[in-house]
């Protein structure tokens, strides 16, 4: 779904996307876990990039990861309704608005990228990335900081 859309906004801005730091770039294994706890990206932004790589070899129905933004209020409540959904749904639950942004739920050896418009993240809220496959949630979960 919106694969063009996406695609479109990914070379949108490539000037601002040089000048400040715009990317959440996240790795996961075989575990789960990401390699960062918190990513910090600039005000400045325009378009933001999400960029999942899987560094393991397990498959996307095994210990898959995906990364997923949210207010940090609505991390519990997306991951919920998320376990009720499918992999080929990415574990979350379809039309769910509170979802700001997602990548594809990826196995091993795999990457995942998404991008999203900067002005979807609200100035005064926190957010947060994790990952929605079923369980994962709790030890998958990391702070966005805009500044
Ligand atoms: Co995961």
């Amino acid at each position: 779904m919106n694969g063009p859309i996406l695609a479109a906004l990914l070379f949108a801005s490539p000037l601002a996307h040089a000048a400040a730091h715009c990317d959440i770039a996240l790795k996961a294994g075989d575990s789960m876990m990401f390699d960062q706890r918190s990513v910090t990206i600039d005000a400045a932004c325009t378009t933001i990039t999400i960029h999942l790589t899987h560094t393991g070899t397990m498959p996307a129905g095994d210990m898959g990861h995906n990364v997923v933004i949210a207010r940090t209020l609505d991390v519990a409540a997306i991951a919920d309704d998320g376990m009720g959904a499918t992999l080929a749904d990415d574990f979350i639950k379809p039309g769910d608005a509170r979802v700001v942004a997602h990548t594809k739920t990826i196995g091993g050896g795999e990457k995942a990228d998404a991008s999203f418009p900067a002005d979807k993240l609200k100035p005064g809220e926190a957010y947060s990335f994790f990952c929605s496959v079923p369980g994962h949630a709790e030890l998958m979960v990391g702070q966005l900081v805009v500044k």
